[in-house]
């Protein structure tokens, strides 16, 4: 069910004074191809969705934040002079935010906060991204007079990622949050920021989210390791290619020239990324064309390399691709971080009501649980909503 103000601002009224405050909303978000290239520093193509976070807040004259998680119906209140944040992840997330603004020079002041979301968690959909925009969002606009541009306000999240949560992860999901249009697709290239949209309007496919509700969270996964293990690729090659300062300057004949100098993962690892920063800007080339058959062949390409050589995988995402590829699906794949979540599937209209009966039954019948289906609807970016 879609999430609106008022299951938000009823609590909010109910949790505090009675009083109303502001209302914002930051997207969750897809992505069509670029896996794991953010923290490369290589170029992704991610998509906000319409389910989000939304939040409201109010200052409430002092130096502390409280603040009421509705899906949990946990409260927490803390200070924003506190070197110490608070215990539960999902306040570290505001106080991270919090901290971070402050550190830009937003005279952030206490304030009463109730929030939630419709992003399913632990799919790979960003809801933590979608959390932390949201914050940054709203303290930029209450306290900040909106000096702060979007993009700025999405390293800020990512920045909470590495300092309060200990997730070294890339931009594109805050970027994303932050940056999304509805009805367009949002390439960005990671080491300049630069940012392309493009329409997204597919004549006779559509996109669908397979969720294996394997529940992934990066959050002591091996997810930093993947990305250390990509850093020394690169400082491996650079010895005899200075010019190489992270994967994304690489190439295969690089990578074989240091193959004996590091570990068989390492190899598998960086051979994913060369191929998938290749794969995206193809992919974006064939959508100007609308070729959708090449996008999809790429997205076939991506699941295996995310399965085979990243090892970012588990055996219901396999399986689920297996199904696609069975049913005549044009394009899936894993989406996002990996070790769970959801599959993502370019399909063909006159195939999508099979499929998605197909997937259902048959993974079913295997694991014993009905995956969840989500139809994608590009929507905006961080908002305030009233
Ligand atoms: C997670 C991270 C992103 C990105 C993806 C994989 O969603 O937060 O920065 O690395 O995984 O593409």
């Amino acid at each position: 069910m879609k999430l609106t103000i008022e299951d938000v601002r009823s609590r909010f009224i109910k949790h505090f004074d009675g009083t109303t405050g502001s209302v914002y909303a930051s997207p969750g978000r897809i992505n069509l191809i670029g896996e794991h290239t953010d923290y490369n520093n290589g170029f992704v193509f991610p998509g906000a969705v319409e389910q989000g976070m939304i939040a409201e807040l109010k200052a409430n004259g002092t130096r502390n934040v409280r603040a009421y998680s509705i899906d949990l119906k946990d409260y927490v209140e803390f200070s924003l002079d506190c070197e110490k944040g608070p215990n539960a992840t999902w306040a570290r997330y505001i106080y991270g935010v919090c901290r971070e603004m402050m550190a830009l020079g937003v005279p952030v002041e206490g304030f009463n906060t109730a929030f939630a979301g419709d992003v399913p968690l632990g799919a790979g959909m960003s809801s933590s991204a979608a959390l932390e925009s949201t914050y940054a969002f709203a303290l930029n606009d209450m306290f900040g007079d909106n000096k702060i541009e979007r993009l700025e306000l999405a390293r800020v999240g990512q920045r909470t990622e590495h300092k309060y949560i200990g997730v070294n992860c890339g931009i594109m999901d805050q970027a994303i949050s932050c940056l999304g249009k509805a009805g367009n697709l949002m390439r960005m290239d990671c080491r300049s920021g630069e940012i392309a949209y493009f329409p997204w309007n597919p004549k006779g496919y559509q996109l669908v989210l397979v969720n294996s509700c394997v529940k992934h969270e990066l959050k002591g996964s091996p997810y930093n390791e993947r990305r250390l293990q990509c850093e020394h690729v690169a400082e491996v090659i650079a010895k005899n290619h200075p010019e190489v300062t992270s994967l994304r300057d690489a190439n295969y004949d690089m990578l074989e020239e240091v193959k004996d100098q590091i570990t068989a993962d390492e190899y598998k690892r960086a051979r994913y990324v060369i191929g998938e920063v290749v794969r995206v800007l193809a992919v974006c080339e064939a959508l100007e064309k609308g070729d959708y058959e090449t996008v999809g062949q790429m997205m076939y390409e991506t699941h295996f390399g995310l399965s085979q050589e990243y090892e970012v995988s588990c055996e219901e995402l396999d399986f689920l691709n297996e199904i696609a590829k069975e049913e005549g699906v044009t394009g899936s794949r894993i989406m996002g971080g990996g070790f769970g979540g959801c599959t993502i599937n370019l399909i063909a209209d006159e195939l999508v009501d099979n499929f998605k009966k197909v997937v259902t039954e048959k993974f079913e019948a295997k694991y014993g649980k009905k995956p969840v289906i989500i139809d994608v609807v590009i929507g905006d970016g961080a908002r305030k909503l009233c």
